[in-house]
């Protein structure tokens, strides 16, 4: 099984950034966290980080014609704007899981859309970095479709 894990602007910026809302933890910590998790269960990560839209939808429409399995997604702040993505992510008909470190629904107003949730077959918010090997094990156990 190979599974795209695609994360949005600023979160290469992880451990840096506002760690009281994203944690200490780094980028590079959080894909070793995911690869050694891929690894006992047998799956394949293929991993991207992007602070550009465009190079996000690429990304998408790879995990397509590279005959991705599924799609981890992290969008950013893209979720509350891009409807880009949202058709990316329909486009391809693969499943997907939107991913937020925090806890969306308890900040901002303008955090209250999620424009890619509607291509999604799950969504996890609020659990940090563990969200992510959340997100695996609903598409590694197709839990969505239950
Ligand atoms: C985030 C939440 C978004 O609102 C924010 O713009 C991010 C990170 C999260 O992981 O909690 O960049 O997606």
């Amino acid at each position: 099984m190979k599974l795209y894990i695609i994360n949005g602007p600023n979160l290469n910026m992880l451990g840096i950034r506002e760690p009281d809302k994203y944690g200490k933890q780094s980028y590079d910590y959080l894909l070793t966290l995911i690869r050694d998790k891929c690894e006992r269960i047998g799956v394949t990560p293929v991993f991207f980080q992007s602070n550009h839209e465009g190079a996000l939808v690429d990304k998408i429409q790879e995990a397509y014609f590279e005959g991705a399995d599924g799609i981890v997604i992290n969008p950013g702040a893209y979720t509350h704007t891009s409807i880009a993505l949202l058709d990316a992510v329909s486009a391809t008909s693969l499943p997907c899981v939107e991913v937020h470190i925090s806890r969306v629904e308890e900040r901002e107003d303008f955090r209250q859309i999620s424009y890619i949730r509607r291509a999604c077959v799950a969504t996890i918010t609020g659990k940090g970095l563990d969200g992510y090997l959340e997100a695996i094990d609903i598409l590694v156990n197709k839990s969505y479709e239950s």
